[in-house]
């Protein structure tokens, strides 16, 4: 059975289209709401194709758009297979679909496979239901310790502390019984033992392989097979990178049982042409990246290493060099990025004093240190220029081509993000990243809609604003686009080569073609070596690259 795409015009029919694709992520809520209820939509984004075009992306990414009461910003999915309806309906996304595949922008859909919503219909089912029930089966319950059962099963801690049992009565069960979530109670774990929860997550697959999308991003794709045996093991802290290294025999994270759920998933991928394409989000040990990263399995893993690496010469170099083996080992190919959905803005992480602790600046609103914002961007975009001239693929966030920051003052009452309020409050969460996008500088929530923004936008927005950007030629968007496009032009082979540079705070590479790249992190200034500059990421001073600063140039 093969079944074929409908012959849409802006798409190439290159089965490797993936490998050094640049990927842009859209956060749907926050980037362009339509109807002006304050909620980035479906329509907004069709409404947006002619911008996302100009940055002569490959595809888009969005974030779940699926039905959803946002206890953790749609990821906690009511229905699977449907658009929320405060987003839109599926008639919009397959119109949002077609606009995008005429434009040659392909798109990948965000899979939540480890858990559900509370408010999904099996999870309403399984609460209604008695102690090992066939509904009850599809999630984890469990019975609690203690005389009454009235203490949880286990030690286990969540990633929105404390607990990762739920009594089932918060939810209005009456079984005495607790479900587990690795996320917070609105998000019970499904149990992947079961053979139909591995049929329901097929259905879905090819529910959106059928509709034409192209690619998936699998949330938490490290967590879905779990150490169940009783009694349950011990882990009061929760599993961090070194015991998810412990040879897929963690407890919850990276367990070797999960690789059978992902080949089932990608024999339902090549059924396709071209074939579908799927990322794993799968926080491991570098050492398991290629496990899921295999053509066998999801063939592209995220390896996050740039999110963390401070920007440094010789980190840069390093994490490089890995990453590039790593995605090797499977035939897969890199996947670059530099900020995503959770995490504080790129720009602002290289405009703080490196010893700054992020969490600590967060929680003060921002005031415990200076930040640098001009300082900031200008590294960020240098790093940009860094990433985008490597073999292989870039995963961005909406925003970043702005060279925009974390908004740190966001006041408690308008929190959203259950980060910060299941997590004891020591934790500011990811709200800051997740402010609706600044259009124009001036108008109602800058352009984002006609009718506010859910999440406050602060003043300063309006000098990021896309309008704004599009004015200047030194801009970060003005470079993002300059840099997509002519990158789409250069990128060959998936090969690099390491050139000598007379400072060690200088990196020089270059890939075929004669294209180069060199990036001098913190050395005065360093001299542009002879060729064709192709695109800087800020200005040269007297024929010298100053610090922070990338150069793209052509040598014959
Ligand atoms: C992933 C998502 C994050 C979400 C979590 C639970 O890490 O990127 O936003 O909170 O999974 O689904
Ligand atoms: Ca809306």
């Amino acid at each position: 059975m093969s079944k074929t795409t409908k012959k849409t015009s802006g798409l190439s029919t290159d089965k490797n289209w993936w490998r050094q694709a640049a990927i842009y992520q859209i956060y749907p809520r926050s980037f362009a709401d339509s109807n002006g209820d304050g909620i980035g939509d479906i329509k907004g984004i069709t409404s947006r194709i002619p911008y996302l075009k100009s940055l002569s992306i490959d595809a888009v990414w969005l974030s779940p758009f699926y039905p959803s009461a946002l206890a953790d910003g749609g990821y906690d999915v009511d229905d699977y297979r449907d658009v929320d309806p405060k987003l839109g309906t599926l008639a919009d996304f397959d119109e949002m679909l077609a606009g995008l595949h005429a434009e040659g922008i392909r798109v990948f859909v965000d899979i939540v496979p480890n858990h559900s919503s509370n408010l999904h219909e099996w999870f309403k089912e399984a609460l209604a239901a008695k102690p090992g029930s066939k509904a009850r089966n599809r999630y984890i319950f469990r019975d609690g310790k203690g005389a009454n059962g009235e203490l949880p099963p286990s030690d286990w801690v969540s990633h929105f502390a404390p607990s990762s049992w739920t009594h089932e009565s918060t939810f209005g069960g009456k079984n005495n019984q607790w479900f587990l979530h690795w996320f917070a109670p609105e998000q019970p774990d499904f149990n992947w033992e079961n053979r139909e929860v591995q049929k329901d997550f097929l259905k879905t697959l090819k529910f959106w392989s059928d509709r034409g999308v192209d690619g998936f991003r699998i949330d938490v794709a490290h967590g879905l097979a779990k150490d169940l045996s009783e009694p349950f093991r011990s882990m009061p802290v929760h599993e961090g990178l070194e015991q998810r290294g412990n040879k897929g025999k963690g407890i919850w994270g990276d367990r070797n049982e999960v690789f059978a759920i992902y080949k089932e998933w990608r024999k339902l991928f090549n059924q396709y042409d071209p074939p579908r394409v799927a990322v794993a989000e799968a926080f491991v040990h570098p050492e398991r990246l290629p496990l899921y990263a295999s053509t066998k399995t999801l063939g592209q893993c995220f390896d996050f290493r740039f999110i963390e690496t401070p920007f440094e010469a010789n980190t840069y170099r390093i994490a490089t060099q890995e990453a590039i083996e790593l995605a090797k080992k499977n035939k897969s190919s890199c996947t670059w990025t530099l900020s995503n959905h959770d995490q504080i803005r790129h720009a602002t992480k290289m405009g703080l004093n490196p010893a700054v602790n992020r969490r600590d600046w967060m929680l003060s609103n921002g005031t415990s240190h200076p930040l640098d914002m001009q300082s900031g961007t200008q590294n960020a975009l240098a790093a940009t220029l860094y990433i985008l001239g490597l073999p292989g693929s870039t995963y961005m966030y909406q925003g970043e081509e702005l060279g925009l920051h974390e908004v740190s003052d966001i006041p408690e009452k308008d929190i959203q993000d259950p980060q910060y309020l299941r997590n004891l409050k020591v934790d500011k969460g990811r709200d800051g990243c997740r402010v609706p996008l600044p259009w124009t500088a001036t108008g109602s929530s800058f352009g984002f809609g006609s009718g506010g923004a859910h999440l406050p936008q602060p003043k300063w927005f309006a000098d990021y604003a896309v309008e704004v950007e599009e004015k200047d030629s030194l801009s970060p968007l003005a470079i993002y686009r300059k840099a997509l496009k002519i990158r789409k032009d250069l990128q060959t082979k998936e090969e690099i080569k390491w050139h000598k540079t007379k400072d060690v705070s200088v990196l020089h590479y270059s890939r075929p073609n004669g294209w180069h790249c060199i990036t001098n992190f913190r050395a005065q200034s360093y001299p542009m070596p002879k060729g064709e500059i192709l695109v800087t990421s800020s200005p040269l001073v007297g024929g010298q690259i100053p610090a922070g600063t990338t150069v793209w140039f052509k040598k014959k």
